[in-house]
């Protein structure tokens, strides 16, 4: 056991990292829900039939016949929703310490490649119960994939195998779930591992006072228990109190209203209402995931200190363009939907002109705007500032997935 430990931890560690605030244990806790996963998801092959007319019929066995099957159903579905949150969270935790750049900048990258796995592989797990809900919230998820630019349609026919979902795409999607994804994430977690400890660690602020070094067993190891129970009771309570959603049998010819994608691409979706397709499912998301990939790359003069939200200045400035994104967010979904709508006020232009460039132009010159008077008003270093767009496009995505989430009823309309 000794060595299991020594071969994930090195056998002592700065006393400073020990801190909870650090990392919050989101790290370990994403590794503990991928093993979650693991064990539930091989469970769950015992009874699952991987065909249209068999695959949801095996998910009412399990839940009616199998002793604990609908608890060990739950447990997979949820473990794969926290997981998705906490590694977004500890995403956000990285970034706002600064550990995202220097040596730590190709496990910025391999993380971002994990956050895609951990997606793909609920987006995959999304359509085997073969229920309204799935077979609808994959339709409308593939139909956005159809929007991309030149290859958009082989793009989707290829994922769907056809027009429509089909035996041959629960075929794909559950190969992908249960094969191919999941090897792919316990590779890059290990991978991920290690690239922590060849950059020495976590990154902690440096102090004048010389780092004391403690036994990373008990000092670490206790912590991690603590947080690993911590999880699992509440991962399990969540289980006990939630069933998994499942609607009845798929039908091809009954469509769900609203018709919704699954809630992490609620935001894609929301942009969609606001945006010309080529603009919500293309543009907008390349150029987020360019300028995530981007980030360490950019030069900054000073090496990162480690603190939360660099300075005090830049936790202030954080703050406000939180604001700042969430009352442009809130004031453009109302004014679209209720006010005015670009394509109808330019007519005679095409739509990607007055519902695509014409909208983003606004949005941009808005921020850069901001931005002007921001770094006048504050003089903020180039990390602030950095940190301030980062803000600005994190709270945006959030604000428009709750909405696309919890504010939009029949017909895509806003509702309370
Ligand atoms: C399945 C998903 C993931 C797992 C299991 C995982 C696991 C871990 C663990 C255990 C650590 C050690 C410290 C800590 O607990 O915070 C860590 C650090 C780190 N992770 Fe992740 N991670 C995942 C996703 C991500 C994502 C999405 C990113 C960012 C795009 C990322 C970037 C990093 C970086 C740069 C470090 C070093 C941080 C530092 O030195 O302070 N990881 N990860």
């Amino acid at each position: 056991m000794r060595n299991i430990l020594l071969h994930i931890h090195p056998a002592k560690i700065p006393e400073a990292s020990l801190r909870f605030n650090r990392t919050f244990g989101l790290g370990g806790m994403a590794a503990l829900l991928v093993v979650i996963q693991f064990i539930t998801g091989i469970l769950l092959r015992f009874y699952y039939t991987p065909s249209p007319a068999g695959a949801y019929d095996s998910i009412i066995f399990l839940k009616n016949q199998v002793f604990f099957g609908q608890f060990i159903r739950n447990i997979h579905y949820w473990s794969g929703v926290f997981l998705l949150m906490i590694a977004f969270l500890h995403f956000l935790r990285v970034f706002f310490t600064g550990a995202y750049r220097e040596i730590r900048k190709s496990n910025w990258l391999y993380g971002l490649g994990l956050l895609l796995l951990v997606v793909l592989l609920n987006f995959t797990g999304y359509l085997l119960p073969w229920d309204q809900l799935a077979y609808w919230a994959i339709t409308v998820s593939t139909n956005i994939i159809g929007y991309l630019p030149l290859v958009g349609d082989t793009l989707r026919t290829m994922i769907v195998g056809g027009k429509e979902l089909n035996a041959g795409t629960l075929q794909t999607f559950y190969t992908f779930h249960t094969a191919v994804l999941p090897f792919l994430l316990l590779f890059l977690v290990l991978y991920h591992f290690w690239r922590v400890r060849k950059s020495g660690g976590i990154l902690i602020p440096e102090t004048k006072e010389e780092t004391r070094m403690v036994a990373v067993n008990p000092n670490l190891v206790f912590k991690e228990f603590i947080i690993a129970l911590a999880l699992l009771a509440m991962l399990f309570l969540f289980s006990a109190l939630f069933n998994a959603p499942l609607l009845g049998k798929a039908n091809p010819a009954y469509s769900m209203n609203p018709t919704k994608a699954p809630w992490y691409f609620a935001g894609v979706q929301e942009l969609l209402m606001h945006f010309h397709p080529l603009f919500a499912s293309f543009i907008i998301p390349a150029g987020v995931t360019v300028f995530l990939a981007w980030l360490p790359f950019l030069k900054f003069s000073e090496p990162p200190n480690g603190l939360w939200f660099v300075s005090e200045k830049g936790k202030q400035s954080a703050k406000s363009t939180a604001v700042f994104a969430i009352l442009v967010t809130l004031s453009g979904i109302l004014i679209n939907e209720y006010v005015m709508n670009f394509e109808m006020i330019i007519r005679g232009v095409p739509p990607f002109i007055s519902n695509g460039i014409i909208p983003l132009l606004i949005l941009v010159g808005m921020m850069a705007g901001f931005y002007r008077f921001y770094l006048r008003k504050f003089r903020l270093s180039k990390e602030e500032l950095v940190q301030a767009i980062f803000v600005f496009i994190i709270v945006a995505f959030i604000v428009l997935t709750i909405i696309g989430i919890f504010f939009r009823g029949k017909d895509m309309g806003l509702t309370l």
